[in-house]
């Protein structure tokens, strides 16, 4: 991988609590380039706001991770403005409607996996080709410890993380060869717009399943800086767990 101060970096999902939170972290270290990507316009400017000013380069483009030629689109920007790309990054997510299995519907099903599973394949056969010319690259997908643990009354959620764990492992077995590292992050809980919706006293139950209690977008994103930089040259295919113990029992 490129130096720290030469890497482009372009993030997918990057609006929203955990998205927001990794594009700091990420353009507070040393960068030549960074690529910012979120389907709502309004939250890539929230994520924007409040960004450290290191001299690195901030595009962004709005863009569907479900749709491969838009994710291509971004991958494409970074190329052409900065030349290379040397880690994708993606974090969009949705969280199903709760009800179990028989009361949830099809469209339910067909939404968990456009945005769930087909955001990171269409992120991998985005950013492959450049960098696979490149022969380095590193791809992080943001899986979750529902892909871990079977939580009832959310299963496209749990069954959609569960399969980009996989999909990591298979990426990084096809793509090790090309230099191309894939891994994955799976958090537990912190409060986000996913949880705008629950009641105080399921919060409570949800923090209580975790040894640490809840978490924070600062407590994760070291993991993201981990994948994103030349320390992590030898992980590949790894499901990096950053859970506050909850998927320890
Ligand atoms: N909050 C948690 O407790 C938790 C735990 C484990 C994993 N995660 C995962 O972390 C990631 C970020 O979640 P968050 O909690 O910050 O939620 P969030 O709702 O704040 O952020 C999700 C972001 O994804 C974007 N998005 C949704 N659909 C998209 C699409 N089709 N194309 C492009 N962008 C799209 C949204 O606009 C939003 O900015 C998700 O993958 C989520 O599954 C969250």
């Amino acid at each position: 991988m490129m130096g720290k101060e030469q890497r482009v970096i372009a993030i997918l999902g990057a609006g929203g609590t955990l998205g927001a939170a990794i594009s700091r972290q990420l353009a507070g270290e040393s960068l030549a380039g960074l690529v910012l990507s979120d389907i709502s316009a309004a939250s890539l400017e929230a994520t924007i706001d409040g960004m450290p000013d290191n001299g690195a380069s901030i595009e962004t483009a709005v863009a569907d991770v479900s749709d491969f030629q838009q994710v291509e689109a971004v991958v494409e920007r970074a190329l052409e403005r900065f030349g290379h790309l040397d880690v994708l990054v993606s974090n969009a997510g949705v969280l199903s409607p709760n009800g179990r299995i028989h009361n949830l519907t099809v469209e339910d099903w067909e939404r968990a996996f456009r945005v769930n599973i087909m955001g990171p394949v269409n992120a991998i056969r985005a950013a492959v080709p450049a960098m696979r010319q490149q022969k380095s690259g590193s791809i992080i997908l943001t899986a979750s410890v529902a892909g871990l643990t079977a939580w009832s009354h959310a299963s496209p959620y749990c069954v959609t993380k569960a399969a980009v764990i996989h999909l990591a492992k298979v990426a990084a077995v096809e793509y090790a060869r090309d230099g191309i590292r894939v891994n994955c992050v799976c958090p537990g809980t912190f409060m986000s717009a996913m949880h705008a919706d629950l009641p105080p006293a399921a919060i409570d139950a949800i923090a209580a399943k975790h040894p640490l209690g809840l978490g924070s977008p600062a407590d994760l994103v070291g993991a993201y800086s981990y994948l994103a930089s030349d320390a992590s040259r030898w992980t590949t295919g790894s499901a990096i767990v950053v859970d506050g113990g909850y998927a320890a029992p």
